[in-house]
């Protein structure tokens, strides 16, 4: 870089004592007040001023400071400028890196520390998917709230969260990371999410820049392999794949990720029309973009772009900020700028909304994190306190035989079995980094703390699970032991199993997936639980004991055989830090799990991609000439989305609109009651579907356009009223390329899932 002749931006020269002296206003910020954007843009355009070239450049560039990508000189590149922000840096480095260059660089441009906070920072929350299946946009705020909290006291600046692709392909390793299959509770989960971690604005104390990604359409992955390519068509992009990402950006999301793969042949990176069209004139988004890690590079590899140069020509000027990692940003843009194939009032555009984002963080004032602040938040009582409820609240009841829960905590013995029953790793999920030890109280424990000392409880690992083809994760990240069982030890393991189980009064069998078996690189091609899992379990049942089966996994498992066979059945997900307390609270009634499904679970990989907002067909379900479309199997799922039980029932009456007919562009309410049946308080997550009936393009059998999670007490009746208006009733229509909202005929569903059967009309109205 040093050969690169120096461009300086239009604009005097001022000296960096200049520089540094912030307007008056600027420097007397009180702590919790946002800077206002006039005192940014000044700041901003004062230090854009100064900078060379090479040190804009610096900016728009992301370097790996730990283990990613090896071998790497930080300091080198911070105090030459050549860097804006840092990723993956253990937090004891944050300080360090810091001080170079805050202290030894020439415009002492702070860095921005970026890390995947992703559920939790020490204290770990239940994972995407799980928090989305609390249905519970409030509680997912205050999670990630918490996650902000301890991040930022660690010295994170920004969070490459929340992961909204919408997913319905449940081989996609990265299902676990998202909320689900649904645009509407996707679009819920990604606002409060934002909300969480960002505060009421960007650079609030105790917060943090939220980073939503991947842009977009990444869950769509062909075969569910990831990094594959993806084809959506515009209307499906925008009615299914976009949503998230433009509540998120409505919510004042600070930044967004391109995401990895091709998007109808355009890898997401160099996709002028999602970076430009969509994001920037349509939706109006004022922040940066940066790619995923090493993917401006990867425009080679995926038989894009020429050479680095070409990547970086396309990258950028397709819109993209920041290059995270791969270096070609760096050693490209001087030359293609000196070319004059990209401009310096470009690179000064791309730059701003970073400089920006630096001073709204106040890092020119207080670039430093503080250990003594550090200390004291981290793993916060009331921050486990937080998460035992996420935890409590994501739990979904698949299954309740004759009431075999809740546990009665008199019982005198438990056999706790399963290689997930004391796994810190399953209990705690995927995404850990760094920041956090993994101190999950695991199944088995948080049982052992629910009984008193009178009653036994013995637990088996049984067989280890482990993933055929291992991560690259696994090296970098560190996940579960490594198992090196040999087939007579699992032998061993089984059966001593099948004989804890035996002595037991009843057993909690802890199934699923091990937390590297989803996330990145974690696709599968079937959907059963891994290893001996399932043969143990009909091992156990066979036993005659009555089994409980929690489920912790990133994805749908397509348990048919349990399903049909084990009489209760707790979807557990990957429930964090306080996961072994929130399923004993549950198992044994001291929580009422109210939690339902944000994916379907399919009866195996076979059925993927599934959903249930799928287009009518002229034989749908259940037709007399096709009584499945499978022959080999149902077309209805194991268990449908927006699914989940609890040890009360609740009925449903009265589900009418306000008024029979709305004009377009005009709003109605729509309202239901429902009804606590049973004997003890209960939660019930109330479901509005609607499907319009006939249009300018087919419209899915039934879409979520409104849910509302109530609790109600034994006998209690709430009126839960929805509101429809052309948001909820348009779409993005194929046929005439644009947003329409037409006068057609609707019908409306309410209920505790998707196949609600409760039904009311509704006519828009020219
Ligand atoms: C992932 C992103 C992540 C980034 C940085 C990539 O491999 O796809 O989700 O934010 O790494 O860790």
């Amino acid at each position: 870089m040093g050969s690169v002749k120096r461009v300086v931006a239009g604009g005097p020269v001022f000296g960096v004592a200049l520089l540094l002296a912030a307007p008056p206003q600027a420097a007397a910020r009180a702590a919790g007040s946002p800077i206002s954007d006039e005192q940014v843009k000044a700041r901003v355009e004062a230090l854009l001023g100064q900078m060379t070239l090479e040190e804009k450049i610096g900016q728009l560039t992301q370097i790996g400071g730990g283990p990613f990508p090896p071998g790497g000189k930080p300091e080198e590149t911070v105090r030459a400028g050549g860097a804006g922000s840092v990723l993956w840096v253990d937090n004891k480095r944050f300080n360090e890196l810091q001080k170079v260059a805050v202290e030894e660089s020439r415009l002492k441009v702070p860095l921005l520390f970026g890390l995947d906070v992703i559920h939790g920072y020490q204290t770990i929350f239940p994972a995407p998917l799980g928090m989305a299946a609390s249905w519970d946009p409030a509680v997912e705020e205050r999670a990630q709230a918490v996650a902000a909290k301890e991040a930022r006291a660690a010295g994170v600046h920004w969070t490459f969260a929340p992961m909204v692709d919408i997913a319905r392909d449940a081989r996609w390793g990265r299902i676990m990371e998202g909320a689900g299959e649904d645009p509407y509770l996707g679009s819920a989960m990604a606002a409060a999410q934002v909300r969480g971690f960002q505060g009421p604005y960007l650079g609030a104390p105790d917060r943090v820049i939220a980073c939503v990604k991947h842009f977009a359409a990444y869950g769509a992955a062909e075969g569910g392999r990831d990094y594959d390519s993806v084809y959506v068509p515009e209307g499906l992009l925008r009615n299914v794949y976009l949503p998230p990402f433009h509540a998120a950006v409505r919510a004042g999301v600070g930044s967004l990720m391109s995401a990895y793969m091709d998007l109808n042949d355009v890898p997401a990176v160099a996709n002028r029309f999602l970076l430009r069209d969509v994001l920037r004139k349509e939706w109006g988004f004022q922040g940066f973009v940066v790619s995923d890690a090493i993917a401006v590079g990867n425009l080679l590899i995926q038989g894009f772009a020429r050479d680095g140069r070409d990547a970086a020509e396309r990258a950028f000027l397709a819109g993209l900020n920041m290059d995270m990692a791969s270096g070609t940003f760096p050693q490209h843009l001087p030359g293609l700028v000196r070319d004059g194939r990209i401009t310096v009032a470009q690179i000064d555009e791309a730059v701003r909304p970073l400089l920006a984002v630096k001073f709204r963080l106040g890092l020119f004032d207080q670039p430093y994190s503080d250990d003594a602040r550090a200390r004291e938040v981290l793993g916060a009582p009331e921050h486990r306190r937080e998460a035992r409820l996420a935890a409590q609240r994501s739990l979904v009841l698949l299954r309740n035989e004759r009431g075999l829960l809740p546990l009665k905590k008199t019982l005198s013995s438990v056999a706790v079995i399963g290689p997930l029953a004391d796994s810190k790793h399953g209990t705690e999920g995927g995404w850990m980094v760094f920041g956090h030890v993994p101190a999950a109280v695991t199944v088995r424990e948080g049982i052992r703390g629910k009984l008193g000392d009178a009653a036994r409880v013995e637990y088996a690992k049984g067989p280890d699970i482990k993933r055929d083809i291992p991560s690259f994760l696994d090296d970098i990240l560190g996940g579960p032991p490594k198992s090196t069982e040999t087939p007579a030890e699992a032998e061993v393991a089984f059966a001593e199993a099948v004989k804890t189980a035996q002595k037991a009064e009843v057993v909690v069998m802890v199934l699923g997936e091990e937390s590297n078996m989803s996330g990145e690189a974690a696709s599968r091609a079937s959907l059963d639980l891994p290893g001996r899992q399932e043969e143990l379990l009909k091992a156990v049942v066979a036993t005659g004991k009555p089994v409980v089966l929690v489920l912790l996994a990133g994805r749908p498992l397509s348990i048919n055989w349990a399903a049909a066979n084990v009489p209760a059945i707790l979807e557990a997900w990957q429930p964090g830090s306080e996961g072994g307390h929130a399923v004993a609270d549950a198992l044994f009634g001291d929580v009422n799990p109210g939690g339902k499904l944000p994916v379907t679970f399919p009866r195996s990989a076979g059925y993927s991609p599934f959903y249930y907002a799928r287009n009518l067909t002229f034989q749908p379900e259940g037709s007399p000439m096709y009584r499945s479309r499978y022959w080999d199997g149902p077309t209805t799922p194991l268990f449908p989305f927006g699914y989940g039980l609890s040890y009360t029932t609740f009925s449903y009456a009265n589900l009418q609109p306000e008024l029979p007919q709305v004009k377009v562009g005009g709003r109605v309410g729509v309202s239901v009651d429902v009804t606590n049946r049973g004997s003890v308080a209960g939660d019930e997550v109330v479901q509005l579907y609607v499907h319009q009936k006939a249009g300018s393009a087919s419209r899915p059998m039934r879409e979520l356009k409104g849910f509302e999670r109530v609790a109600l007490k034994p006998g209690e009746t709430k009126t839960v009223r929805f509101g429809l208006g052309p948001e909820e009733l348009g779409y993005w229509s194929t046929s005439t390329g644009k947003w329409v909202q037409e006068a057609e005929a609707f019908d409306l569903w309410a209920g505790g899932d998707s196949t609600a059967p409760f039904h009311a009309d509704l006519t828009v109205t020219p």
